[in-house]
């Protein structure tokens, strides 16, 4: 039998009735006790725990019914038996509907009773299987949900999540060790929308220091003096608080805490192994968003320094590279592109013309026409970013269009003379935007034209030199971000007392 250590209560006014029950649910390897009446029952359901109760309908004092309201309170994981006289199946009926899972009618057979109980027991056992693979199978969503996130605010909004509905919690914090200080700051807190600020305040004065000598024994939960312990001050109304370490590679990257007030329910034990897990999957998850965010600021910091370089080489294209990229950004948002694929774009936008770092810039600068040789050496700078970036790997896909950038739609363009959508996307966005601000910008050999002019100019070319949908979509875009500027600037205008604003030229 697969429950041989499963617990019984047996409950009867009937001396004879209890010690038979008693001496055959033995036989079959129960751990059986018995009370006489319904108050020694609850005694022993308040300090032990039971998988059954066995209980007779007519008792003296509380009958079974009564007690049924007790079983289901005192011990809620355990199901009940009534046993009932002959003729009243409709009480046992009823008994049922009050909550018990069964019923047998006296007088019994003993058999029938034990296959009873193992017919509950068995059911009960295949619900708590249900339960844990339910709970097994949300803890292993949740801690894939976690693994594969880079970015710290996802990974804390799943652990707030995760703590508002597996453990209940009031309040929950998110303490993270700064990568340079080392010192911990609450990056995030939630708590339920009744509590009020004193509540907040008890969140962020938690003492980390005081966390930290648990920090070792993993998941650790405080209640009572205990909790209010952790606190600089007096707290009446925190009841309990929950740590979880974020260790990674020995180090604690910060405390994961829940918080249980005044009427809060306490926390769990049971939950203790699930926070851990994700406790763990948690700190590798934060340690990896560190990681990339440090490559990722390597990356845009490298590439401000090239762009910084390549501007310092060329007073005339100051601020070329940050406005191309503005346009270009401006283009890739209006054509809906998902973030990431935007950020690439802007930022090819700020490389676009690193190959001229290479060639002997100077002489480029002039007034006079370029000779053939002298625009030959220009054109060549599309090629050489291509192969400045090459050695560099977490450079390369700029490198689309950063090669590709002169290409026109009708083939003319160079270093390929590609046609139309054979140029790769950012290439055909970053023409458009290098050029408008070609336009609109001062240079050696002419003055910036004004805007509505460099849009018609644009406009003409669209379909020759540009992609025609694209240039839609800047016109509309740029027209869009000019007309929103004109108007905050109105706004401004208004708000000036009369003697502020500018006066009308007499
Ligand atoms: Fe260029």
């Amino acid at each position: 039998m697969s429950e041989e250590s499963a617990k019984l209560l047996v409950v009867d006014d009937e001396e004879s009735i209890r010690e038979v029950l008693i001496d055959f649910l033995t036989m079959e390897g129960y751990q059986v006790k018995a009370a006489s009446n319904g108050h020694d029952a609850c005694d022993l359901l308040k300090v032990e725990t039971f998988d059954a109760v066995l209980l007779d309908m007519k008792m003296p004092g509380m009958d079974g019914l009564e007690l049924l309201d007790h079983i289901r309170t005192l011990a809620p994981g355990a199901f009940a038996i009534m046993m009932t006289g002959f003729g009243t199946v409709e009480t046992a009926i009823s008994a049922m509907k009050r909550g018990a899972a069964d019923y047998v009618l006296k007088p019994f057979k003993v058999q029938d009773v034990i296959q009873l109980v193992e017919r509950n027991l068995a059911k009960k056992a295949l619900q708590r299987e249900n339960i844990q693979l339910r709970e097994a199978l949300r803890l292993y969503e949740l801690s894939e949900q976690i693994a594969s996130s880079l970015d710290v605010e996802r990974i804390a909004d799943l652990l707030i999540d995760t703590a508002r509905e597996e453990i209940k919690a009031d309040g929950v914090a998110l303490w993270v060790q700064s990568a340079e200080s080392k010192a911990y700051t609450c990056e995030r807190r939630w708590m339920r929308s009744d509590l009020d600020a004193s509540h907040l305040e008890i969140m962020s004065s938690i003492n980390v220091s005081a966390l930290q000598k648990h920090a070792e024994e993993g998941v650790h939960i405080f209640h009572g003096d205990e909790a209010r312990a952790l606190l600089d001050h007096d707290a009446h109304s925190l009841f309990g608080v929950l740590s979880v370490p974020l260790v990674s590679k020995g180090d604690v990257l910060g405390y994961f805490v829940a918080f249980a007030f005044d009427d809060g329910a306490s926390f769990l034990e049971g939950k203790r192994k699930m926070l851990a897990v994700l406790g763990g999957r948690a700190s590798a998850a934060i340690e990896n968003a560190r990681l990339y965010q440090d490559l990722e600021s390597t990356f845009k910091q490298t590439i401000q320094a090239f762009a910084n370089l390549l501007e310092d080489k060329d007073p005339y294209t100051r601020g070329h590279s940050d406005r191309v990229s503005k346009y270009a950004r401006m283009i890739a948002e209006g054509m809906g592109l998902d973030k990431a694929e935007v950020e690439l774009i802007a930022d090819s936008a700020l490389m676009h013309d690193i190959g001229k770092l290479g060639i002997r810039y100077e002489d480029l600068n002039k007034a006079e026409p370029l000779t053939e040789a002298e625009y030959e050496m220009f054109k060549s700078h599309t090629t050489r970013g291509k192969w400045m970036l090459e050695p560099i790997k977490f450079l390369h896909n700029l490198i689309p269009g950063v090669y590709s950038h002169h290409e026109r739609w009708d083939g003319k363009g160079y270093p390929l003379g590609l046609r139309e959508t054979e140029i790769p996307l950012h290439g055909r966005i970053l023409a458009i935007a290098d050029t408008y601000d070609a336009m609109t910008s001062h240079r050696a050999y002419r003055r910036a034209l004004p805007h509505d002019v460099a849009i018609e100019e644009i406009k003409a070319f669209a379909g020759v030199q540009f992609d025609p949908e694209l240039v839609e979509i800047f016109v509309t875009e740029i027209s869009l971000e000019k007309r929103a500027k004109k108007a905050k600037a109105q706004r401004w205008e208004s708000l000036k007392a009369p003697s502020e604003r500018e006066l009308p030229a007499e």
